[in-house]
């Protein structure tokens, strides 16, 4: 979106809901409005009333407003104070469209507030897809119970950069673990009647420059990374709409992107549902509509110009674009609408139960904190032992990331008015504080310091059995970390605590990779992301062992930039949070560097040792695998094998299956895996089928998927890096075609516990 957010959204809309937001069939009459049938299909509901619907109607329905107060904007009577609006049309009973951020919660207005959950990243790090899917549910009923029908969520680029400022919104740096992330977060926000949206169509893998900077990359490695990433969550999610980037792909800004939307999305992938473009991302009428644009949003804010009124009203006219394209879109977007339920369950305002909702957050962070170092077993902490708590803002709450996706808590602010306050500001705290839930569970003496004066956090760690130290990146959309650095005197705070206190816990709360030179002086980390509505409680909960830690990393985490495909980011600056800008931005952004070897991928391509590899992460107990089988069942390439908890304490693990393709230069590409839950000694059989789209590479001379001749070598992996199990099956040449990809929705894996 365009520099300049409000902080204060206006809220005349509230009391206009009524008027604006929802018809019934019941307002007017389903027999003059076939389509409210809710027994015809959305196809032929759609078609209906597209027969009855006049040029302006459909000029109407491809643009929808800002729905929010900015840059002169005057909110429409009607709109909700969020991020777009198109006005009912009530002569067809269509009501009004209802737009909200994000995939976190809905993000406004800030002012009513809302449940936020954790980053992305926490509910990528589950492995699980039902914590995906209710963490989907629970925001999708929130946006219904404010009245929102469209929900901008589906964060599913690639994770190619720990810089990028965005990563928290997405859902790591695997397709297969991306698409089936998003995928079920998506079933989950349309359960609740509301359209999501799978975004930022494509390759929007950095921020910086991100209006005009071109992402090179060749056919091959697009469809098997962040394409593929997309591919499966549209095919797992059903999302109705997609929303194109801001960015260029391969020199063609991607809302008018030919290959993109019309070729790729829309042939290949049969895409029924409707393209969206980001805020300020139309660059054009009739090129952006030709190829594949279906509705502009927030033009008159965000653009130059309303391309799609006058201008394609032009177009139109002169027969640049002919009126089965106008048709077309318009029949995508009201698919969607009746496909998600819209039409058949209005949004209305109705209450939130806060409570329940908040229990989701918490669930989905205690499932996908990492807990990436536990020396001497420091962790689970015991109640008995006195604690010092250090630094992050433990003692109000934690942190979110910023930007269009930050969702404030209805208790407001838990620290306002830090840095930066202005858009992609403002820094939101969920009043969720650390502090207060160590101390519910610590008989032993809890003290805490700000960390600001390092010798005086110092001293009260000495003080204490055990440090805890929070530490905070802020990130958000628009601009990305020049480095990996801790910003501020934290790496200073740490060190000085760990001299202080061997006993030292470090909880982090990122966008996503730092680096730790204190780590080696610390006895353990715990990952926490951006902890969501009840993070304090989750960390709490995971500190003193109610839970056991059982997220994955989604991400590899380098031990420094110079691992990094590009070690530099030219141009990227988090100025407000005192990072500077390293030199001029680019236009163009190479992404064949490491192509579809993203991540672990590129680590193993490159002989590098990550600090901590794909997958990788601590528990309290430990677990072994067994009887690792990979063979052919019923066509698919399955692998069926053992896990057993060998450790004193119940457990979650996460075995993953990889696979390596015929040929030399071929490197691992994680093809399945299990989330098991285990008691102390338990064992279970488990079977995990690998997604045939990761045994296939793309050609792009003969426009299909080819799955190579040869040996597939499958491993078992506790991480990208550590395996225990090796075997392969062999398969015969096959090929797909481009628009007949090898599967559907990946399977999920079975298991029989037998002890
Ligand atoms: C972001 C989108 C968001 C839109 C509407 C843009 O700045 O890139 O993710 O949905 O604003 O707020």
């Amino acid at each position: 979106m365009a520099p300049h957010k409000t902080r204060i959204a206006s809220f005349i809309g509230m009391a206009l809901l009524a008027f604006g937001g929802t018809c019934s069939a019941a307002d007017t009459g389903s027999h003059a409005q076939p389509w409210m049938n809710p027994r015809l299909t959305p196809d032929q509901r759609a078609d209906l009333v597209l027969k009855a619907m006049t040029q302006d109607e459909k000029f109407r329905l491809i643009r929808v407003d800002f729905g929010d107060t900015e840059n002169g904007h005057v909110m429409a009577p009607g709109a909700l104070g969020s991020a777009g609006y198109g006005p009912a049309i009530a002569r067809l009973g269509l009501p009004a469209i209802q737009e909200s951020d994000a995939g976190l919660g809905v993000a406004k207005p800030h002012k009513l507030g809302a449940t936020a959950l954790p980053s992305g990243l926490a509910t990528a790090a589950s492995f699980d897809p039902a914590v995906a899917r209710a963490g989907g549910a629970m925001i999708g009923g929130e946006a219904h119970s404010r009245g929102f029908n469209v929900m901008l969520a589906g964060g599913a680029d690639l994770v190619r950069d720990p810089r990028n400022g965005r990563n928290f919104e997405y859902a790591g740096e695997d397709p297969l673990l991306a698409g089936v992330i998003v995928g079920n977060a998506i079933a989950g926000i349309q359960s609740r009647h509301v359209v999501s949206t799978i975004k930022h169509y494509a390759f929007n893998d950095l921020e910086t420059a991100r209006t005009t900077l071109s992402a090179d990359i060749g056919e091959p490695a697009a469809r098997e990374s962040d394409l593929l990433a997309f591919e499966i969550a549209i095919a797992t999610g059903h999302p109705g709409s997609v929303m194109c980037s801001y960015n260029r792909v391969n020199a063609v800004y991607a809302c008018e992107n030919d290959w993109l939307l019309n070729q790729v999305l829309k042939h290949d992938w049969h895409y029924p549902g409707f393209v969206m473009s980001d805020w300020g991302a139309v660059h054009s009428g009739a090129k952006a509509a030709l190829a594949g644009l279906d509705q502009e949003s927030a033009g008159e804010t965000f653009d130059k110009e309303v391309y799609f009124d006058q201008p394609l009203r032009a177009a139109v006219a002169s027969g640049e674009v002919p009126q089965s394209r106008i048709d077309d879109m318009a029949r995508r977007i009201l698919r969607s609408l009746f496909a998600a339920g819209v039409l058949d369950h209005p949004a209305t305002q109705s209450a939130i139960d806060f409570a329940a909702d908040r229990r989701v957050a918490q669930r989905a962070e205690e499932a996908g904190a990492v807990l990436l170092r536990n020396r001497d077993a420091l962790l689970p902490l015991s109640a008995a032992q006195s604690v010092a708590v250090i630094g992050g803002h433990a003692d109000k709450g934690v942190l979110t990331g910023g930007g269009s996706s930050a969702v404030q808590s209805p208790q407001g602010n838990a620290v306002p008015d830090l840095p930066p306050t202005a858009w992609p500001g403002p820094r939101i705290y969920q009043p969720s504080a650390p502090l207060a839930a160590i101390r519910q569970r610590a008989h032993g003496a809890v003290s805490y310091a700000s960390g600001e004066d390092i010798a005086a956090a110092a001293k009260l760690a000495a003080q204490a059995k055990v440090a805890v130290v929070f530490v905070e990146q802020w990130a958000a959309e628009s601009v990305d970390a020049p480095h990996l650095t801790l910003p501020g005197n934290q790496d200073a705070l740490v060190e000085a605590v760990a001299r202080a206190n061997p006993h030292t816990v470090v909880v982090l709360e990122n966008n996503g990779p730092v680096a730790m030179p204190w780590l080696a002086r610390v006895g353990a980390v715990l990952e926490a992301w951006y902890p969501g509505a009840a993070g304090g409680e989750a960390i709490a909960r995971l500190l003193y062992g109610e839970v056991d830690p059982s997220g994955r990393l989604p991400l590899t985490w380098p031990r420094d930039e110079s691992q990094l495909p590009r070690p530099q980011i030219p141009g990227a600056a988090l100025t407000s949070m005192g990072q500077p800008p390293q030199g001029q931005p680019a236009q163009d952004v190479d992404y064949n560097i490491e192509g579809a070897d993203v991540g672990y991928r590129w680590y193993q391509r490159k002989h590098l040792d990550p600090l901590f590899p794909f997958g990788y992460g601590l528990t309290y107990t430990h677990f072994d695998y067994s009887g690792f089988a990979p063979r052919m069942a019923n066509g698919k390439v399955t692998a069926s094998f053992t896990v057993t908890n060998r450790g004193a304490r119940a457990g979650v693990d996460v075995p993953q299956l990889y696979v390596t393709l015929p040929g030399p230069d071929e490197v691992r590409r994680l093809a399945g895996w299990c989330r098991v839950d285990l008691k102390p000694g338990q064992s279970a059989h488990l079977t995990v089928t690998a997604d045939p789209r990761l045994l296939v590479d793309f050609d792009s001379k003969n426009r299909h998927w080819q799955q190579a001749a040869g040996d597939y070598r499958l491993q078992l992996g506790h991480s990208a890096t550590s395996f225990q199990g090796d075997g392969k099956v062999t398969l015969a040449a096959a090929s797909w075609a481009a628009d007949a990809s090898p599967a559907g929705v990946p399977q999920p894996c079975t298991a029989s516990v037998t002890r």
